[in-house]
């Protein structure tokens, strides 16, 4: 098979890494790719969403396949697209249509989903610039921190936890009457707030069946200490001590089967991954937020633990086989510690050379944002790279990955210390 990826971060390179391993692969192209992805296949620089450019890569290589990395084109319709083209109709897209990617693309939508379906989840209303006042005796119903969540795509920023209550209706207002979020914020999510551990659950589906993967725990603050502002996510761990086999059989129960079976109920054809964020509390699984794309930097500990062959499973959803395929883990607990550039995730700077990429032992250096330059390799993103190692103890994998995260360099990197510290001593 040919198969194309679309994206150019870590995710994409834990991608294009394990589809390079699959005796089912021909050629292996990724638009745009990074330094990383081009030591596994072709890239090409087009961007993911120039949906023209895509056909005519798809069309000019005899594509097969395409594995739709990030949720832009996702939202956007670039399955629809294809499905809504002569050339392009019959080549399977690994990612849901538009309809499917509301689950991640409207907020809105994927909370009345999760009501509708009996899947577990805050309490919540939603509202507009017609009912601002309605809202703020919404938030005077609810007990603080108050939770305030842009309904469409804002780049991870759209959320807004605040303990004050004046200063929430403020921030209520700024959404919806000054476009805080831009159109993004058109609509606003106030919902309850839930306490507890937060882990990410990742489903693999072909809109019949489906495979659970293996869940994660990502660590989404810069500052060590779950300290400072949000970003994409510092490093993971996986498999997470506080998932046991009876929790995730709960969240099978409760979650991933209503979920599964809702859609196929709204006759959404869902073919691809659907990325749970769940907080467990006491056990209970309740749902903070789907994606319609796998996880970043989760991908990273994920795939490597996937033992069977991935792309025989993506054929799988494409054909609809998925129950047929088999799917094997590793037991190994996986690690990744994100290096990023000095100032994200606000304003830093790209275009530094790095070194000691070469000289890494016992881990896989994903890359997350870098491109080649001559024989150099430059940053081109906040995160640069994610290093996934394996071990016998979140200590022993982590450990490898600071390692190795210590010997590449680049002016201004920083990465977290502490990741996957408060799960060492979990149960004892
Ligand atoms: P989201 O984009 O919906 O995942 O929200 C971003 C982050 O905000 C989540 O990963 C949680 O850490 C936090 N969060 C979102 N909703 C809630 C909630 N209802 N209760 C507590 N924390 C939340
Ligand atoms: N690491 C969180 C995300 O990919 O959204």
């Amino acid at each position: 098979m040919n198969v194309l990826i679309l994206g150019s971060g870590g995710r994409e390179h834990a991608f294009a890494w394990k589809i390079a391993q699959s005796k089912k692969l021909e050629n292996l192209y990724i638009a745009p790719g990074n330094a990383g992805t081009a030591h596994c296949g072709t890239n090409v620089n087009i961007s993911a969403t120039d949906f023209e450019a895509v056909k005519a890569l798809v069309w000019e290589k005899g594509i097969d396949m395409v594995l739709v990395g990030p949720e832009d084109p996702l939202v956007k319709g670039i399955h629809d697209y294809f499905l809504q083209d002569e050339v392009l109709k019959d080549i399977p897209v690994i990612g849901p249509k538009k309809d499917g990617a509301q689950l991640e693309g409207s907020k809105d939508f994927s909370k009345q989903f999760m009501i509708k379906h009996g899947v577990p989840t805050a309490a919540y209303q939603s509202f507009t610039k017609a009912n601002v006042e309605e809202g703020k005796k919404f938030l005077e119903t609810l007990k603080p921190p108050f939770v305030l969540k842009a309904s469409g795509l804002a780049a991870g920023k759209g959320v807004l936890i605040i303990d004050d209550i004046n200063e929430a209706k403020k921030e209520l207002e700024n959404m919806l009457l000054d476009a805080k979020f831009g159109d993004a914020s058109s609509t606003v999510v106030i919902e309850e707030f839930l306490h507890g551990i937060e882990l990410s659950v990742f489903v693999l589906t072909d809109g019949k069946s489906y495979k659970i993967l293996p869940a994660a725990k990502d660590y989404k603050r810069i500052g060590e200490g779950d300290t400072g502002l949000n970003t994409g996510g510092m490093g993971a761990v996986s498999p997470v001590p506080f998932a046991d086999e009876a929790f995730i059989k709960k969240v099978e129960e409760k979650v991933v089967i209503p979920t599964i079976n809702g859609l196929r109920k709204e006759n959404i054809d869902y073919r691809g991954f659907i990325f749970i964020g769940l907080m467990n509390n006491n056990g209970e699984p309740s749902v903070i937020e789907y994606n319609c794309r796998m996880g970043d930097p989760e991908t990273e500990v994920v795939i490597p633990r996937i033992k069977s062959d991935f792309l025989d499973l993506l054929e799988g959803v494409a054909t609809q086989t998925l129950d047929k395929k088999s799917f094997e883990t590793v037991n190994e607990t996986a690690t990744t510690v994100v290096i990023v550039s000095g100032g994200y995730p606000e304003d830093y700077e790209k275009n530094k050379v790095v070194t000691g990429i070469d000289s890494n032992e016992g881990s896989h250096v994903f890359h997350s944002g870098t491109k080649q330059d001559g024989d150099k390799v430059l940053t081109s993103g906040g995160r640069v790279f994610a290093i996934t190692s394996f071990g016998t103890s979140i200590q022993d994998a982590v450990n490898k990955s600071f390692k190795n995260a210590e010997k590449i360099t680049f002016d201004k990197k920083y990465y977290r210390k502490d990741i996957g510290k408060d799960l060492m001593n979990w149960g004892k």
